[in-house]
């Protein structure tokens, strides 16, 4: 028994795994190119691997070389480690470049931190120029995210936007009426960044970027774009032309496995949430007096929040729960410390 059971966990890890390693992956010159800091953008293996570096002279991004009518955006990303503080990595989908007050943007956004503290990862959601209403969601994360890459992944269709660490849903996000225009509905391109974000990135800029620990290298490989390429020339308002033209692709995404939230994977989603999310926008009274229309305010979740978005949580138990290997007891012992510290800075970014 305890051995069918076995099998049965190993068959479901791996046809989630499988989900995932199958999707074709491109080189860099089949789909970005540099966007600045173009000597700190440093690529191997035939351009599929591309790293990032930040040092004291500048930092680094690439861009997709096309825009996207809705699409999956994914990649590996192995972060820098050692003092991070200041040092933010971006991997996101934006049309700033072409709506200076009407962009669209999905975020995800790593936030360096303080010797032996965990990076932050947050995500964001703006639509048609939202920047008043950052709908911004914090986590811990279940491992280190600077020993081994981990996939980072964001689909868009025409109604759902899911976030994906490795194989787990962390965040989906439905298109609805209340939420109009907030919902990303232009075509946008694919932006990886690494920058110096002493002012806010961390503790709300009480510790800067510190030069003597550069250069920072943020490590990308098994780049994956994927949706209905639209060239930057032509990108217009949404139209129903545009549509028609993206409407194999935009079927072909609504089919595929990582836009299939099977009830498994909704528990995942459900479980990773309730354990490493440290803040909500939806629990941000201090911010937001009126909850989001498209915030589902569950009372007995909203009790696990402080006025501020920020969870109520005992960091120590959180911490405690990633895999005992990937820390040494050195390590706990300084993670501890630095928790403390994040008690006493409620207002962490
Ligand atoms: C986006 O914003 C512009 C300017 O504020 C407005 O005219 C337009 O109707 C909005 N679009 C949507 C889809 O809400």
């Amino acid at each position: 028994m305890a051995t069918l059971l076995l099998l049965l966990f190993l068959a479901a890890f791996v046809s989630a795994a499988v989900a995932f390693d199958s999707i074709p992956t491109i080189s860099f010159d089949e789909g970005y190119k540099p966007l600045f800091g173009d000597g700190n953008i440093v690529k191997s293996n035939g351009g599929r691997n591309v790293n990032l570096e930040l040092n004291r002279w500048s930092g680094a991004g690439f861009i997709s070389s096309d825009l996207y009518n809705h699409g999956f955006f994914s990649a590996s990303i192995k972060l820098p480690s050692d003092y991070t503080a200041g040092v933010v990595v971006a991997f996101y989908t934006s049309n700033g470049d072409l709506f200076e007050h009407t962009h669209d943007e999905l975020d995800f956004e790593f936030l360096g931190n303080i010797k032996g503290k965990e990076w932050r990862i947050q995500t964001n959601v703006y639509g048609n120029g939202s920047t008043s209403r950052g709908r911004e969601e914090r986590y811990l994360l279940p491992f280190d995210p600077t020993a081994e890459p981990h996939r980072y992944s964001i689909l868009w269709t025409a109604d759902t936007i899911i976030f994906y660490i490795d194989n787990i849903p962390i965040r989906e996000v439905l298109r609805s009426g209340a939420m109009g225009g907030d919902y990303p509905s232009k075509p946008m391109a694919l932006y990886a960044t690494i920058w110096d974000g002493s002012l806010w990135a961390t503790q709300g800029g009480k510790y800067k970027a510190n030069y003597k620990y550069s250069p920072w290298v943020a490590e990308f490989s098994g780049l994956v774009l994927q949706g209905c390429r639209t060239d930057p020339r032509l990108v217009r308002h949404p139209s129903s032309e545009e549509d028609d033209r993206c409407a194999d692709s935009d079927a072909q995404l609504e089919a595929a496995d990582f836009a299939d939230l099977t009830p498994k994977k909704r528990e995942a989603m459900r479980r990773f949430r309730g354990r490493y999310m440290t803040y909500s926008f939806c629990y941000d009274e201090n911010r937001y007096p009126v909850a989001f229309p498209d915030c589902d305010v569950v009372p007995s979740e909203q009790e696990k929040f402080w006025k501020s978005g920020d969870v109520k949580v005992d960091w120590e138990k959180v911490l405690r729960r990633r895999k005992p290997r990937q820390r040494s007891k050195r390590r706990s012992r300084v993670a501890a410390r630095g928790v403390e510290e994040d008690k006493k800075t409620q207002a962490a970014v």
